[in-house]
């Protein structure tokens, strides 16, 4: 078995984690540049004004600012055929509510394009992942205020005429479902609560937050419609963090839990943007959490008017509900659930499931019936560097190769998957503890979690593995 014909193979990055550059160029601060590195054990710590000697690890990142053209070449030496990455927004439009855009930052994304062009590498632009402007933080408090969608579009009315001919593939949000959830208000949401300290705090009202989602909700499907009118061609889809949810047992309290979760953290974002409107659920949720929604008049023909050509996901593990709630709890991706015994979890204590992301497959597909894109799955590991400067990750292409098995079944299921992008291709600082220890690449960077190290980069063992699978479009793992 092998995937279908034209299958988009690659990886991707964020711009936050991946780009540094942080203030150079013009780019003003984005929400990411004020937080602090943290690690497994001690969390990130939200700075609204920066501390002199405490380490920010946005703020250089591995300077993809700096070593682009190498690291697109690298790319494609591994055989390329799509590179996810995201637009800065705040080095488009510094402090986010400017109105003219920044000149020299449009001019890097013109090279990086230019680039991937040279190589044949098809870009997929993510436009905001977790890079809310700081200055929409301090002004509107994110996207608490319907005003940031003028702003989101005014950007998005910038990205896209400049970029007409360049980009084809968008993605309006990165995990649109953070919002969905308190961890998601400041990373997703630039929306800072009074007497939050902690990236992930649990300082947070479901009505601010549920509002802001709303706000995204118009913005991107106004993106969307406008995208559509500048180039037809344009394919424009949404981004969920999927929280596969299993029940526990057969017990129809377990089975019914398990099912509002996954109604609540996926579907109720996946249903607005594919289908264009709120699901039957959101109602009675909304009216339990004491949410209201102000909805104006024109958003229930915007948000039918805006939807998605594709549904893309991130898929990295999945999670067991209980009404137990005396069993043992496992960490995760947004949030963590209880412990699946069939699994095995990762040092970060992620569970492992390839046949879940088969499983999420044909879920969706049955739902939505449009082209899906699997655009983050991957294992992130503490890599060790041989004494010979070699890096054997055989655990990580353990993992890919389950992983793209069950994309094959999936495929031989019915199931129309257009793309794979894994995460993190080139090491990058982690979103949740900001480590530089966490690491996902094929490609190893020389830099440590405090930011020594001389970011040279160097192919891991699953470099040339990945080659032969795209090589073999899937064929050979
Ligand atoms: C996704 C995000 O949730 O997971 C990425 O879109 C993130 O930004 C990735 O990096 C992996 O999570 P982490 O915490 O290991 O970096």
């Amino acid at each position: 078995m092998s995937m279908k014909d034209g299958f988009f193979w690659g990886g991707a990055t964020a711009a936050n984690q991946f780009e540094g550059g942080w203030n150079k160029g013009g780019k003003g601060p984005s929400i990411s540049d004020m937080v602090t590195g943290g690690t497994h054990a001690v969390p990130r710590r939200i700075t609204p004004e920066l501390e002199e000697g405490t380490y920010y690890p946005s703020h250089e990142a591995v300077d993809f600012y700096g070593h682009y053209k190498e690291d697109i070449a690298l790319m494609a030496q591994m055989g390329f055929k799509m590179f996810r990455m995201s637009i800065n927004w705040s080095r488009i439009y510094p402090t986010g509510y400017d109105l003219e855009p920044n000149e020299e930052g449009l001019q890097f994304y013109d090279n990086v394009f230019a680039e991937l062009k040279k190589y044949n590498i098809e870009p997929l632009v993510t436009i905001s992942h977790y890079e809310t402007p700081f200055g929409l933080t301090e002004k509107y408090n994110g996207w608490a205020s319907r005003e940031v969608i003028d702003c989101y579009i005014r950007y998005c009315t910038t990205l896209f005429t400049r970029y007409k001919d360049q980009v084809k593939y968008w993605l309006t949000f990165n995990e649109i479902n953070s919002l969905a959830l308190p961890i998601g208000s400041f990373l997703a949401g630039g929306i800072l609560f009074e007497g939050a300290k902690l990236l992930y705090d649990d300082k947070d009202t479901p009505q601010t937050r549920f509002q802001a989602l709303h706000h995204q909700f118009v913005a991107s499907a106004q993106a969307v419609k406008l995208g559509h009118e500048i180039n037809p061609d344009f394919k424009i889809g949404c981004m969920i963090g999927y929280l596969t949810t299993y029940s526990n047992s057969c017990n129809p309290d377990d089975i019914l839990l398990a099912q509002k979760r996954d109604q609540l953290s996926n579907l109720l974002c996946g249903d607005v943007q594919v289908r264009g409107a709120y699901p039957g659920f959101a109602k009675r949720f909304f009216e339990e959490q004491g949410v209201e929604i102000n909805m104006q008049p024109e958003d229930a023909k915007t948000l039918r008017e805006g939807c998605v050509d594709f549904f893309s996901f991130s898929y990295y593990m999945s999670i067991v509900e209980s009404t137990d709630d005396s069993l043992e709890r496992t960490g995760g991706n947004l949030f963590g659930g209880y412990k699946n015994p069939y699994l095995e979890t990762s040092e970060w204590g992620w569970q492992i499931d390839p046949k879940g992301l088969r499983y999420t497959l044909n879920h969706v597909y049955d739902r939505y019936q449009i082209p899906l894109m699997v655009v983050e799955n991957g294992l992130g590991a503490a890599d060790v560097v041989e004494a010979d400067g070699s890096i054997q990750d055989d655990y990580r292409i353990e993992y890919l190769k389950s992983h793209i098995e069950q994309m094959k079944e999936a495929t031989a299921d019915g199931v129309d998957l257009i793309a794979y992008t894994m995460w993190g291709c080139i090491d990058l600082v982690s979103a949740s503890t900001g480590e530089m220890k966490k690491r996902y690449g094929f490609i190893h960077v020389d830099k440590d979690n405090d930011g020594n190290g001389d970011l040279s980069r160097t192919p891991k063992k699953s470099f040339y593995w990945y080659k032969q699978v795209i090589e073999s479009n899937g064929e050979q793992l």
